[in-house]
């Protein structure tokens, strides 16, 4: 019998509502990095115990760089997860990816300013160590093509690789910023992915993002740039082909073998860990 499986889902706003877990619970919960964005829902997709956090919070009152990515990742890690499915609203900045589609990102660019990107920071109560993590391949490369596989054969419009481009937020690129990262061929730009993924490889755990198009930000010629009213209107419509993912993945995820895979993960972390010596 292999490791048991717990589906950590961070998600935005269509994807915070307890009712898409069986037997969902409330908890409170606190961690040496602070409090996590809301209380972590705990319940069951088809019969597969989850935990449901909302990366804003419910209300959606936690702008980007005031999300805590830490205790975020930290709870869910404490909670047992074994996997984070997450999905998160995104722009799309090449021709032939449009409002609507599914985009399952397999490389980020990070132009984030204002963020801890690592648990091993020296305090106290942190791990011990300085971790270079390597971030040649930041996602889970099996669990996000399980996650395109369940997409596909759902009939939706999603591409199987895509590379997010992370920006600081909480503003939109200008024309000139949106020109310039769809020339360096980052396909879909949004506010969160670092360091949610960064600090989830660091803590071991299978990452993969479903990043759902709102929009074609600011960079086509001639057409309005991106705007919040575009984005949410959008958002909520997608929201429901993330939820028809999730739905159809999570029990397939559960009956397959991780131990190797999270084994791996772990390796991996303490490798590229320097711990302190005399
Ligand atoms: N989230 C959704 N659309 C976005 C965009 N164009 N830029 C940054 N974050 C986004």
């Amino acid at each position: 019998m292999g490791t048991k499986v717990k589906i950590g889902i961070i998600g935005g706003s269509g994807l915070s509502k307890p009712d898409i877990l069986k037997g969902g619970q409330e908890k409170e919960v606190n961690t040496p990095f602070g409090k996590p964005s809301d209380v972590l829902i705990c319940g069951e997709i088809e019969g597969v115990p989850c935990v449901l956090l909302s990366r804003h919070g419910r209300g959606h009152t936690i702008m980007p760089t005031n999300v805590n990515f830490r205790a975020n990742i930290w709870a869910m890690k404490e909670m047992g997860c074994t996997h984070l499915l997450v999905t998160t609203a995104c722009g799309s900045l090449q021709e032939g990816i449009h409002p609507g589609d599914v985009v399952v990102i397999d490389q980020f660019i990070d132009r984030t300013q204002k963020r801890i990107q690592t648990f091993f920071d020296g305090a106290p109560l942190s791990p011990l160590g300085i971790c270079h993590m390597s971030m040649a391949d930041p996602f889970c490369s099996r669990t996000s093509k399980m996650l395109y596989e369940s997409g596909k054969n759902l009939g939706l419009s999603i591409r199987e690789t895509g590379t997010m481009l992370t920006i600081e937020g909480p503003r939109f690129s200008s024309r000139a910023e949106s020109k310039l990262w769809n020339s360096w061929g980052a396909h879909c730009i949004n506010m969160t992915t670092v360091p949610e993924v960064i600090l989830a490889k660091e803590v071991g755990l299978c990452y993969a993002s479903m990043a759902l198009v709102t929009d074609y930000d600011s960079w086509r010629e001639g057409e309005e740039g991106v705007n919040v009213e575009n984005v949410m209107k959008i958002f909520k419509q997608n929201s429901s082909n993330a939820l028809k993912i999730l739905l159809d993945v999570i029990p397939k995820i559960a009956k397959e073998d991780w131990t190797k895979t999270l084994e791996d993960y772990k390796n991996a972390v303490t490798m590229n860990t320097l711990l302190p010596h005399s």
